[in-house]
């Protein structure tokens, strides 16, 4: 399905970012597993080299830093030859409501959820470009259609990377580059197990979704392969909920 494009997923050392990798790399992605946890990475890279199923280089990448996201676009080149496709996905979430967030922690979720985004496409449409086209599909969340309690910074960027999908979807269609963007639900990794262990008066998340349960890493990772993919050729600029029916329930 992705059969020899080059694909840089960022935030790829764990949760739906390396579920997404390992699937990439097994329909024929040559991968660049972009993070700044580099331990979590290379075991990204590590399982997709013993699946032999594909091909993975890290990247050691801050996504709210220009230099690493220019950096990473050019080890994507320099190693495979060319850029196709971006899985913008790394993220952070904090809790709080505007009054208790702090300035400093306010910017540092914007920095990396949402200016991490668009540092990433600014330094990879270029190379899509050269490439003669491309896809992007950028991670944003439930959470950025639908408010909850006590999450006002994450909420906020992850409105934005809505808007921000659009607004490249819309600048660069001329340029053959689609751009997408997921709205997760619930879904089984450390971040949500973090979450939730820090806030456990929120309990079990599986009775907001129509479908009784959360989602899998695995389960965003197809998503995002179909709107890398061209199979999706007449897809842009769209908002895609993978959430088991979350923003269909009325609570
Ligand atoms: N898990 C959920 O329930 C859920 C729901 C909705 C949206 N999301 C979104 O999905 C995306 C992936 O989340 P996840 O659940 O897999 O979380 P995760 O914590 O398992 O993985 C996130 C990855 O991002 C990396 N990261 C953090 N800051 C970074 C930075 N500055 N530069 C590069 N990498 C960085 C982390 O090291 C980690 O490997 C996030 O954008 C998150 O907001 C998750």
């Amino acid at each position: 399905m992705l059969d020899s494009k080059v694909v840089i997923v960022t935030g790829a050392a764990s949760g739906i970012g390396r579920s997404a990798a390992v699937m990439f790399a097994k329909y024929g992605a040559k991968v660049i597993v972009a993070d700044i946890d580099e331990k979590g990475a290379i075991e990204t890279v590590g399982r997709i080299k013993a699946s032999r199923l594909g091909e993975a280089i890290f990247e050691k990448t801050d996504v709210s830093n220009s230099r690493d996201t220019e950096a990473c676009v050019r080890a994507s080149v320099e190693k495979f030859g060319r850029l196709d496709c971006l899985f913008s996905n790394a993220g952070i979430n904090p809790t709080g409501t505007v009054e208790d967030t702090s300035e400093e922690l306010w910017e540092r979720v914007l920095s990396i959820n949402l200016k991490g985004m668009y540092l990433m496409c600014k330094a990879s449409i270029p190379e899509m470009k050269r490439a003669g086209g491309g896809s992007i599909v950028c991670t944003s969340s439930v959470d950025g259609v639908l408010a909850i309690h006590n999450e006002a910074a994450y909420i906020a960027s992850k409105g934005g990377v809505i808007a921000l999908t659009r607004s490249i979807a819309l600048d660069f269609a001329k340029d053959r580059i689609r751009a997408n963007c997921i709205l997760p639900g619930a879904i089984r990794t450390p971040l949500l197990e973090k979450f939730l262990a820090e806030n456990p008066s929120i309990g079990d998340q599986s009775g907001g979704h129509a479908m009784g349960r959360i989602g899998e890493p695995e389960e965003v990772a197809s998503m995002a392969m179909y709107l890398l993919s061209d199979a999706s050729s007449f897809v842009t600029g769209a908002v895609i909920p993978v959430d088991g029916g979350y923003s269909a329930v009325k609570t």
